[in-house]
């Protein structure tokens, strides 16, 4: 029997692009662009599984074409906002992501957002960059101190988990969160944590709030004008989850009229394309959506699409179906 046709969207670490070329009948995209509507819908056509990625746009229209021999989609990633999973499921594709494998790494870059936000980095960088750096005084670049300021959590999955652990443990960081569903009392003993009633509660009471929901329909910019002027004018906002989360206008605005002290953002609405807005201010602190970006983490990725892919060709449950 023939091995599965799959195509990989973009590219992936080599030893993950070498276990597939191993068992499978594999097209990579070697000159690693974007895939267009119309490519992605020609990949659904051809192709007995695609691996897409968080960057690759999914919509209901890229199931509407004829006939489907996708019947799995492996999605390079564990947020899967960007396909339309209903239109999936009615095409009789499987879709599986990665949990658990980005979990530090993005945690870290949750983490390092908020101490460069609080601490100036960038500013001091670019300071010194444009060679204008004078040397040392005691008023130049007054951040904030993190150390024992209460972190705030949005969310409290697997990775708002991991900054509670680092930034408790690491900075004494007293933390206070919102999530609907209630958190079970040993946990929350953890980290000595508090479970607040609202998301308004979150913002009122923490110094730093970092954001840690789904990018899903119901939280579409969850943080909206009124939300950011119940924040603290010191506080500072931290974005490692999905861009749409936050109102991006507002955002500009607060920050510009410092209503708000700072942002460390890894995600944007649009992205690549980030509000020009954004580059004008001096307290954002603004990555390229880095948050799972080490070599590990990138190939453990990887080798977990592969083990799924391996199960559902082997006729088993993959592992990570979320449809
Ligand atoms: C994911 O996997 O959803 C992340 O955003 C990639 O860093």
């Amino acid at each position: 029997m023939n091995p599965p046709k799959i195509l990989v969207t973009r590219r992936w670490p080599e030893p993950c692009e070498d276990r597939l070329r191993g068992q499978f009948d594999v097209t990579l995209n070697l000159d690693n662009h974007p895939l267009t509507l119309a490519e992605l819908q020609a990949a659904l056509r051809d192709y007995d599984a695609v691996l897409p990625t968080v960057s690759d746009k999914l919509p209901a229209e890229v199931f509407a074409t004829a006939p489907l021999r996708c019947r799995i989609l492996g999605n390079f990633g564990v947020g899967f906002n960007h396909i339309d999973i209903e239109a999936a499921r009615a095409g009789g594709i499987v879709v599986t992501n990665t949990p658990d494998v980005l979990t530090e790494s993005t945690a870290d870059i949750a983490m390092m957002l908020m101490l460069m936000a609080a601490r100036r980095a960038s500013e001091g960088e670019r300071l010194l960059r444009a060679g204008q750096w004078t040397g040392w005084h005691p008023t130049q670049l007054l951040g904030t101190q993190v150390t024992g300021k209460t972190l705030g959590l949005i969310g409290f999955g697997r990775i708002a988990q991991a900054m509670a652990s680092k930034a408790h443990f690491g900075f004494g960081m007293p933390i206070v969160l919102y999530t609907p569903r209630p958190v079970a009392p040993e946990l929350l003993e953890r980290f000595q944590a508090r479970q607040l009633d609202s998301v308004e509660a979150v913002l009122r009471e923490a110094d730093v709030v970092a954001l840690h929901c789904p990018g899903s329909a119901a939280n579409y910019h969850l943080i909206d004008a009124e939300h950011l002027a119940l924040m603290k004018p010191t506080a500072i906002l931290v974005n490692t989850a999905r861009g749409d989360v936050i109102d991006n206008q507002a955002l500009i605005l607060a920050l510009r009229e410092r209503r708000i002290a700072a942002a460390g953002l890894d995600v944007y609405e649009g992205e690549p394309n980030l509000d020009p807005g954004f580059l004008e201010l001096d307290n954002a602190v603004l990555l390229p959506h880095l948050g799972s970006a080490t070599t590990e983490t990138r190939i453990a990725m990887g080798m977990k699409v592969i083990d799924n892919l391996e199960a559902y060709f082997r006729g088993e449950l993959p592992p990570n179906r979320v449809a």
